[in-house]
């Protein structure tokens, strides 16, 4: 069995270290246009919650189209450490999830903290081993992100909770039974922990107003091919029959389409011309709309779509949302194209309170950017400023770098392991593109 902290090739780590997480930085040079093709691996927020998903059925499951990020690893070690054998081949972008008859039940603090997603276990433990001691997240700096909507759904179906000692311990030894939930929110992570633990239910589980992004598509196509029984895929509404057992399966992760849309915008903010592979535009309506709106054109390939811009991005105001609407995960991005567009513009956030400690950063490399609430205002410049800044989490890293691409000067990105969790090879890929990019030492970028 691979251990999966022993990355291949993995970026990020510094020899010796041993630690799973180290304190890297981006050195960006502003001035280049992107130009070239690029190829979009599988979800970050579908892989993770296949890799949970897995764990519902004993035998080996296999996920195909797998990131190489950091955040792919932490979760292979969470599984393991749950009992299941883990084989992943980065390379090949393939993971082998061998999970035993009998599951532990302890997700631990070291592993919980650094990645939030590792509540999705939650939902599978208490629904194979009737019991799960979570540890309490923490993850992205980006809000409060609270876990009430999971808990009362898992309660209406039998499970009991308590916390203690930093987490939370649930039972259900008599199983779960079907429910009708209703969400006050369309939360991603509490729709896909109960829709994992529906599958295995007795009786049938009818959800209300479930997120339907394409990740959850994603995440209950795989439980079918399991052979769960969920009904509504897509829609606000979803009809679980409980079923006895799972099987294991071989399953495609959907392709990012907030990496997709990252590179889009780089293409905006830097006049580029880049062709995204493995995409779907049906992913990214309104995103993409938003960046015609801003000036570029967008063409459908075979595989994909090309995006091109040959001028100065026009202002354009964005209203985040959950799935069809804006995705709260390219809001940095559209930000840092707001700060370089003609005109003013308008962001309102709706998702994470505190995406907007990345507009502090922005401002270090001279954008004019004013925040009140969940409301930032932002006055176009011709010209931003290179300087050393902070990257607070994965998203607003890619738009701290993005800035730096059409900075006058150098852009030092520090915290750039947030980069790591989400994006994979990204300055291999950045660098194909013509932009000029390099990872420093963090002692370096400290004196920069
Ligand atoms: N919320 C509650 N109670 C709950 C659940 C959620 O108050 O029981 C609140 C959260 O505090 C937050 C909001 O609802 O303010 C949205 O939370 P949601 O559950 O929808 O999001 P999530 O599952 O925590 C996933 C992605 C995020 C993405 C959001 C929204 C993963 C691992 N994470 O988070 O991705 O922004 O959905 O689309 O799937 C990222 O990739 O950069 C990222 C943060």
């Amino acid at each position: 069995m691979a251990n999966p902290t022993r990355g291949v090739g993995w970026a990020g780590r510094r020899a010796g270290t041993g630690s799973i997480i180290d304190v890297e930085a981006f050195l960006v040079t502003g001035g280049n246009r992107l130009e070239g093709t690029v190829e979009v691996p599988g979800a970050k927020n579908s892989v993770l919650k296949l890799m949970a998903a897995a764990l519902l059925a004993p035998g080996p499951s296999v996920i195909t189209h797998v990131p190489d990020i950091l955040d792919v690893r932490i979760m292979a070690e969470l599984v393991r450490r749950l009992g299941a054998e883990v084989d992943y081949r980065p390379a090949q972008g393939e993971l082998t999830i061998d999970v035993p008859a009998e599951l532990g039940h302890k997700a631990d603090y070291d592993l919980v903290r650094k990645m939030r997603a590792s509540i999705a276990v939650l939902g599978p433990l208490i629904a194979r081993a009737g019991v799960a001691d979570v540890a309490l997240p923490g993850g992205d700096a980006i809000g409060s992100r609270g876990l009430d909507m999971h808990i009362e759904g898992l309660e209406r179906m039998g499970a009991t909770f308590e916390s203690s000692h930093g987490f939370l311990i649930a039972k259900a030894p008599g199983g779960l039974h079907g429910a009708q939930i209703w969400l006050d929110f369309p939360s991603v992570g509490a729709t896909e922990n109960l829709v994992m633990a529906a599958v295995l239910a007795k009786g049938t589980t009818v959800i209300d107003n479930v997120a339907r992004e394409p990740e959850i598509v994603d995440l209950c196509e795989m439980l079918n091919q399991m052979g769960a029984r969920i009904e509504g895929l897509g829609s606000s509404t979803l009809t679980v029959d409980g079923v006895e057992g799972l099987h294991p399966v071989r399953h495609a992760t959907v392709s990012d389409r907030i990496v997709a849309g990252t590179w889009a915008a780089m293409a905006a903010i830097t006049a580029g011309d880049i062709t995204i592979d493995y995409a779907h535009t049906g992913h990214l309506e309104i995103a993409l709309d938003k960046l015609v709106s801003a000036g570029v054109s967008i063409e459908q390939t075979a595989n994909g779509f090309r995006v091109r811009m040959d001028r100065r991005p026009k202002a354009v105001d964005i209203v985040t949302l959950p799935y069809p609407g804006f995705p709260t995960d390219l809001q940095p991005q559209f930000i840092a194209l707001n700060a370089v567009a003609e005109g003013v513009s308008m962001v309102t956030e709706n998702l994470f309170e505190a995406r907007f400690r990345f507009v502090n950063e922005l401002t270090r490399l001279g954008a004019n950017v004013r925040t009140d609430g969940h409301h930032a205002f932002i006055k176009g410049r011709k010209r931003l400023s290179g300087a050393p800044v902070e990257a607070t989490d994965v998203r607003a890293g890619v738009g701290l770098v993005m800035a730096g691409l059409v900075a006058e000067g150098t852009t030092t990105v520090l915290d750039v392991h947030h980069i790591d969790r989400g994006y994979a090879r990204f300055t291999d890929l950045l660098t194909g593109l013509g932009g000029k990019i390099e990872r420093i030492d963090p002692d370096v970028a400290a004196s920069a």
